[in-house]
């Protein structure tokens, strides 16, 4: 993306919310860090590891179902080997989920086992989820809170206003979620997270980012690439973003009036496809 494209993120706003989150994490016993497993990097902000300071983590990798599986079992191995709690999830249909309460456990066994010799066995565990825009925050919160019976009333020592979902197993999540604003410092990430829809297209030029994304399949995901828009490797290779924007949009019969190619209708079905999974199970960075 080009200076001009970069999105704004308001101080006030961000400022805001951030000392939102600052009172909230006060409230909790851990969080739970969602991410994008298509862009593991990108949809995560550094930041959070300032404002948790020592709050223990766990991360969820989460849209898997439209991740490239192999490389979420590499991340997942990554965040592992770095003494991360993390799992793969997909909070579209629940899938990975059902090890999240057991996970948070582990996380917190150590201070469990402390509250246990202070006699406070069975302590509710208090759980807040945080993470960018679009990462699938509510989606989590409303499957994990699924069959939740009451949301338990404001308490004594909890911000007024704040709601606390029981989801099992002795564990309450905050309805609020934190929100964290992407970093936007490196055009690389912007442009990913403008892949994944995490930018409004309004902000972005479309033929130009599809043309990018398509060059980044030509290079990592030929086949799929090829299957899709019925192109043929020899085709692609070498061809810059334009040109294999014209191709899709050519073997798509977009055509505008004196048979020029539309490519913004090749640029909109190629990022639509793109963010539907359509043109396959995709991961945009790799670990190392
Ligand atoms: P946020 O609170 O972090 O901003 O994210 P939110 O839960 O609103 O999710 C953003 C979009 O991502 C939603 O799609 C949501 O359905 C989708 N989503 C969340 N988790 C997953 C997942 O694991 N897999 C897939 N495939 N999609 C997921 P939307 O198009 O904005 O809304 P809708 O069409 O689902 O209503």
């Amino acid at each position: 993306m080009s200076e001009a494209q970069t999105v704004q993120w308001f101080p006030g706003h961000m400022t805001r919310t951030r000392r939102q989150m600052e009172k909230s994490l006060k409230l909790v016993d851990a969080v739970a860090e969602v991410a994008d497993a298509r862009i593991p990097v990108s949809s995560r902000n550094p930041e959070l590891d300032r404002i948790l300071q020592n709050k223990p983590r766990i991360l969820l990798l989460n849209k898997c179902d439209m991740a490239d599986p192999a490389q979420t079992a590499r991340w997942l191995a990554w965040y592992r080997s770095q003494g991360w709690a993390a799992l793969a999830v997909d909070c579209k249909t629940g899938k990975g989920l059902g090890g999240f309460q057991a996970a948070v456990r582990e996380l917190l066994k150590d201070k469990i086992a402390a509250w246990e010799a202070k006699g406070m066995r069975g302590r509710v565990i208090r759980v807040m989820v945080c993470g960018v825009p679009n990462v699938g925050k509510s989606s989590l919160i409303n499957r994990l809170a699924r069959g939740s019976r009451a949301a338990v009333e404001d308490r004594p020592g909890v911000t007024r206003g704040n709601q606390w979902f029981s989801i099992g197993k002795g564990m309450e999540l905050l309805d609020t979620p934190g929100v964290l604003w992407p970093k936007f410092e490196d055009p690389e990430v912007g442009e990913r997270l403008a892949f994944t829809g995490a930018v409004k297209d309004e902000v972005v030029d479309t033929e130009h980012l599809a043309g990018r994304l398509l060059e980044f399949l030509r290079d990592q995901y030929p086949d799929a690439l090829c299957a899709r828009y019925r192109l043929e490797r020899p085709e692609l290779e070498g061809q810059p973003g334009y040109v294999l924007l014209e191709l899709v949009g050519r073997r798509r019969g977009m055509l505008v009036s004196g048979g020029e190619i539309h490519t913004e209708r090749a640029a909109a079905a190629v990022l639509d496809d793109f963010r539907a999974a359509k043109i396959g199970k995709i991961t945009l960075e790799q670990v190392g």
